[in-house]
């Protein structure tokens, strides 16, 4: 898909991965909105892609309520006119064994990590469709496939998005809309600061973006579906 010209909503987009998605996405020439919870973080995202010449909204919000993934999209579709991808990457972790695991932290996990990311595809969808373009981004996670003590709920969230990703990528796959999964290992993120510090080497998330924006360009030509993004 060609970036320059197109318009791309981003959640997470105020650290870590989702704001190096939203630079080079902006680099590229799209135009950004974009969604996460903290202003502070957000403002600051929406500064350096101004910077640096880009247009770009942001507006502060939940993935896991219904009422603001429907806001972030109309006002995508309001202020820029169409919507060309979608970067479902606002995540939480939270490490524990099962037996430290709150029910509550297991439900915020399985909220946002996974039902968040499909109220945005839910609200983007048919606008996609109706364009018979578009290309829908979820960050997924190597854990969704290997298993380790202290992310059963985090692994799980992960998982139940991976089968939902592949799934809808073959009933999508005549309609111009690509969906793209992402499973990066480490990435040195305030998530990663957090959770595993200490523990190896680690990816830039630049380079996680830059590999990201690469797929994206080429979701027209090939049905390329998942990128794993390990560290060598
Ligand atoms: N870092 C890694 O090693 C790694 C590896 C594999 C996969 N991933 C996945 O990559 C994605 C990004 O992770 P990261 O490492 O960049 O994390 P991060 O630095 O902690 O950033 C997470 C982003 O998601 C937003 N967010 C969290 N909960 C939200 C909610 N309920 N509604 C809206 N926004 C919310 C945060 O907003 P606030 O600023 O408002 O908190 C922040 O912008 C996640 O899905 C994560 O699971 C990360």
């Amino acid at each position: 898909m060609e970036i320059a010209g197109s318009v791309a909503l981003v959640t997470g987009a105020g650290r870590g991965i989702g704001r190096a998605v939203s630079l080079e996405l902006a680099k590229k020439g799209a135009s950004l909105l974009l969604f996460s919870r903290t202003e502070g973080p957000l403002l600051e995202t929406t500064e350096e892609i101004r910077r640096i010449g880009g247009k770009v909204i942001a507006i502060s919000g939940d993935v896991s309520s219904r009422e603001d993934a429907r806001k972030a999209v109309r006002l995508a579709l309001d202020s820029f006119g169409r919507l060309d991808i979608l970067v479902n990457n606002a995540g939480v972790g939270y490490k524990a064994s099962i037996t430290e695991l709150s029910i509550d932290e297991i439900e915020e996990q399985i909220k946002v990590n996974y039902m968040g990311s499909v109220l945005f595809i839910k609200e983007a969808l048919p606008h996609m469709l109706k364009q018979g373009r578009g290309c829908i981004v979820n960050m997924i996670s190597t854990l969704a496939r290997s298993y380790s003590p202290g992310w059963s709920a985090y692994s799980a969230s992960k998982a139940a998005l991976m089968a939902f990703t592949e799934t809808i990528r073959e009933e999508l796959a005549s309609t111009g809309v690509r969906v793209i999964g992402v499973y990066p290992s480490l990435v040195s993120t305030d998530m990663m600061r957090k959770l595993a510090a200490g523990k190896g080497r680690a990816l830039d998330p630049s380079d996680v973006a830059k590999v990201i924006v690469i797929a994206i360009e080429q979701s027209d030509k090939t049905l390329l579906s998942d990128i794993v993004i390990a560290v060598p």
